[in-house]
């Protein structure tokens, strides 16, 4: 069994929760009928199931979808080159997008993203992060719905890993690489 070495909670669960609800109450306000919510694998699966159990309270009904992009490895430092490994199957062609990823770090990742969508004929694409780093922008890229904006920390849990390890932790805590 491997050692632990993630230190100390950042977030807890119960603020994520009441985070969430606020976001999706947000949300909602300009949601349309040609919803499609697709999520940023794998970071996003655990945040993307959470704001779909909240968005329930509106009685909003959106497609889903996910896309897999090219990861870190096991850095924690961000790559500009991104590869779609898995892509979507919906079509997106008119519709309004809400893109969801678990972290907006340096932007490459979003702003490929959105990009991308909007090129294949989306009508419109917000974009939505649990997290967000703001010292750690390398491109000009504003999410539309932030749950938190913190330090610039390498964060794990809640869906956030560090080399495909503690997604299931269900709070966000700082990752002690010193140990
Ligand atoms: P960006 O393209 O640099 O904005 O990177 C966003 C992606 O980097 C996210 O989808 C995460 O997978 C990953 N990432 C960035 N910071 C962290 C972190 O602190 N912990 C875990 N993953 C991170
Ligand atoms: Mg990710």
């Amino acid at each position: 069994m491997k050692a632990l070495k993630v230190k100390e909670i950042l977030i807890d669960k119960e603020n994520i929760a009441r985070r969430i609800d606020q976001l999706v109450d947000e949300i909602a306000t300009s949601s349309t009928d040609n919803l499609i919510i697709i999520g940023i694998l794998k970071g996003s699966f655990i945040f993307l199931a959470d704001l779909m159990r909240s968005l329930h309270r509106h009685q909003i009904h959106p497609r889903i979808d996910f896309l897999t992009l090219s990861s870190y490895g096991n850095e924690t430092v961000s790559s500009k080159k991104i590869t779609i490994v898995h892509d979507i199957r919906d079509d997106i062609k008119g519709a309004d997008i809400l893109l969801v990823d678990d972290i907006l770090d340096s932007g490459h990742t979003l702003d490929f993203t959105k990009k991308l969508f909007l090129k294949r004929g989306a009508r419109s694409v917000q974009t939505c992060v649990l997290l967000e780093k703001k010292a750690r922008r390398a491109v000009q890229f504003e999410a539309d719905y932030v749950g938190f904006s913190i330090d610039d920390h390498f964060v794990v849990g809640y869906g956030l890993d560090y080399a495909n390890l503690y997604r299931e932790l269900p709070h966000i805590a700082k990752l002690n690489l010193s140990d």
